[in-house]
């Protein structure tokens, strides 16, 4: 191993939610980083772990009624397998709740305070009268004050992508209840960000990473650094040191969660963390796009401030879409890497694959099933596939195994060439370009072993088709070894292939020009299937399904809205244009793929209905046959999930509970 060690750590994870594939853009691409470094010879310390504090946690524990450290164990262990599950293994992978952070990060803020970095000032700050308390982030919803556009408390998420400090955003609404809020003083404590410009500017000239990274950051120095609000009134997070009330912002102690997990490594593995984090050996953060400013504005200017060393690079990936929309669970704008891949019994590495080969790493990635088949396909399994097997199956089938000899020096150079070029492009984050090469070596080797036809060769000179194949299993083994740190389960598979009975991963790059120690060879397998049409058609369904029950809640959520939140009153004449009617529900059934939708006909005695409920989760479909309902029947007919809905059945609260009038009441009775 080398004695210059690199720390290359991946974005944390919120514990607030499953895992979806637009995360893994953060995680794959730093594990391919880590694995051709490794084949390289480097020692790498791969470090991650879980983003536990913050208000989205807060708040979706108090939905599901668990505490945060409760919620965050859930999804910090769930995050944990599905990693595991798509080949990506950490050194360490801890949880910003854990006692190394906490100390670490109040060690950090009290040495701002120390070093003069840090004052209190009153604030006016967001406050809900109704539920008596301040609106830390996502607490608070309104209106970005730099761009017009809807935005949560911290950041404008839907429009311009800005960091809003509290009291910033204009029209505030209460997330709890609905209600405005208010403006109320309170103290707080801010970091002299603006301090930290000069530093800034010089440092970004020369941090290393992708380009998007660098200049969107010296885009926002141009602007001017603003101060920045480091407490919030919350407790569920790391105490400010001195103040009980406060804790510090989750992003001052989430990115400390790499310096604290690097300890917490450290400790277990009689390793260094100091030679990074005080040291000059590189540290290396893999991030997405929307999290550029707290790496490359907020993170360095922390480190600076509190005497530890800056990371050398940020390596930030292009943000990953569907439907050319922001990923959005509640628009149904996702895709979950288990239930929606993994589970449907996809290959981890063709996940990998697509993510990593479709574009440019710093480009956007629109996401699409039709795509993704038609890059499996044609390139894993019409290229690299078919290179792969075509050659075993002859050395394994009509040779007896490997030829004796050595690979022609022009197939050695091929190989070489390759290697250079790969290792260049990884060296400079271009991901696609050094997959691209690797691609081509096995493009090369399909046209190689195709012009010169050793199944025809054989019959006249039994030799020179041994040598071709040699050559085709060099060129096989040299593939194996690239890809190995993109598809990592295949390529193990594939060295098994060639006769191999140890883990490819610890063999280094450069024996991809090294000839072969043995001549057996076992039987080879298909190792890439196709993805079939029909598999396609399935994967496409869920995700159509999940936007349209979506869409269905975003129905309601609009509905229940406009019910709260308008003060303006309407006329008699306007209620009485909406038609009410008693009905009797005369059966009911759920609709396929649907969790919360059932088909149910009614009758208005002289008159039948179906009508698409919401209600499924509340009612099974035979309690409801018989029951007297309230239906709106004048609504404009809609379809969901491909079914007609004639009419909204009324029901009330969180539980749906059903309005329902006295048994006397017969169907088809108007409400008045
Ligand atoms: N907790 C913060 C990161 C703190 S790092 C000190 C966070 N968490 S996250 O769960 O929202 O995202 C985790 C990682 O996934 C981040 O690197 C983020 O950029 C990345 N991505 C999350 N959604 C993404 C897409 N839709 N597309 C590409 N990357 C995205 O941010
Ligand atoms: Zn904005």
């Amino acid at each position: 191993m080398s004695d210059s060690p690199l720390l290359v750590t991946c974005g944390l994870p919120y514990t607030n939610g499953p895992c979806h594939i637009g995360h893994l853009r953060t995680y794959v691409p730093a594990d391919f980083y880590v694995r051709y470094q490794r084949h390289l010879g480097k020692e790498v310390v791969f470090i991650c772990g879980s983003d536990n504090h913050g208000t989205p946690i807060v708040i979706s524990a108090d939905q599901s009624g668990k505490t945060p450290r409760e919620i965050s164990e859930i999804y910090h262990t769930h995050f944990d397998l599905t990693f595991k599950r798509m080949n990506i293994f950490f050194d360490q992978f801890g949880m910003t709740d854990d006692p190394a952070n906490h100390q670490r990060t109040q060690k950090i803020v009290q040495s701002l305070i120390d070093n003069g970095h840090v004052y209190q000032k009153t604030i006016s700050q967001s406050y809900c009268p109704k539920c008596s308390m301040f609106l830390p982030d996502r607490y608070v919803e309104g209106i970005c004050p730099h761009c017009g556009a809807p935005a949560r408390g911290d950041e404008c998420d839907q429009g311009c992508g800005k960091h809003l400090e509290p009291g910033e955003i204009t029209k505030p609404v209460c997330k709890v209840c609905g209600g405005n809020a208010e403006l109320r003083d309170q103290e707080h404590y801010f970091f002299r960000l603006g301090d930290f410009s000069e530093f800034l500017e010089n440092y970004l000239s020369e941090l290393d990473g992708t380009s998007n990274a660098r200049n969107y950051a010296i885009g926002w120095l141009k602007e001017g650094l603003h101060d920045w609000c480091i407490t919030r009134t919350l407790n569920w997070g790391v105490k400010f040191p001195g103040n009980d009330d406060l804790v510090v912002y989750v992003w001052v102690d989430a990115p400390i969660g790499y310096m604290a997990f690097t300890e917490e490594w450290a400790k277990k593995n009689n390793g260094n963390w100091e030679q990074f984090w005080r040291g000059s050996q590189p540290i290396i953060h893999f991030i997405g796009q929307d999290i550029i400013y707290h790496h490359c504005v907020f993170w360095p200017a922390i480190l600076k401030g509190a005497g530890y060393a800056t990371p050398h690079a940020v390596v930030a990936s292009g943000m990953v879409k569907i439907n050319e929309k922001k990923f959005s669970k509640s628009r149904g704008n996702v895709v979950w890497t288990n239930d929606d891949y993994l589970d449907q019994g996809l290959p981890a590495d063709y996940l990998r694959y697509y993510l990593l080969a479709y574009t440019s790493h710093t480009k956007e990635l629109n996401f699409s099933w039709k795509i993704f088949q038609e890059r499996i396909n044609n390139e894993l399994v019409d290229t690299l596939g078919n290179f792969l097997y075509r050659t075993l199956h002859f050395a394994a089938n009509k040779l007896g195994g490997i030829p004796d000899g050595e690979p022609e020096t022009e197939i050695s150079e091929r190989i070489q060439a390759t290697i250079d070029r790969v290792s260049a492009e990884m060296e400079h984050y271009e991901f696609k370009n050094a997959i691209d090469e690797m691609m081509s070596l096995a493009g090369f080797g399909n046209t190689y072993i195709q012009t010169n036809a050793p199944w025809k060769l054989i019959k006249e000179d039994r030799q020179a088709a041994e040598l071709v194949i040699l050559n085709c299993l060099q060129i096989a083994k040299a593939c194996t070894l690239l890809f190995d740190a993109l598809i990592p389960e295949k390529s193990q598979h594939a060295w098994e292939m060639l006769g191999y009975t140890d883990h490819v991963a610890s063999h280094a790059i450069t024996e991809a020009t090294q000839g072969f120690a043995h001549t057996n060879l076992p039987k080879p397998s298909i190792l890439f299937a196709k993805i079939e049409d029909d598999t396609l058609t399935i994967l496409e369904d869920i995700m159509t399904k999940r936007i349209q029950e979506a869409e269905m809640n975003e129905n309601t959520k609009i509905n229940e809205n406009t019910e709260t939140q308008t003060d303006e009153r309407i006329s008699i004449d306007e209620f009485g244009r909406v038609e009410l009617k008693v009905a009797k529900i005369l059966s009911a059934e759920k609709i396929e793929g649907s969790k919360k939708l059932l088909k149910i006909q009614v009758t208005l005695g002289d008159e039948e209905r179906q009508i698409v409920s919401g209600i499924a989760q509340y009612y099974t479909p035979e309690e409801l046959v018989g029951k007297s309902v309230v239906v709106v029947t004048n609504l404009k007919k809609a379809k969901l999930f491909g079914v007609e809905s004639d009419g909204k059945i009324l029901a009330a609260g969180d539980n749906a509970s059903l309005l329902m009038p006295g048994d006397d009441v017969s169907p088809g009775t108007k409400i008045l």
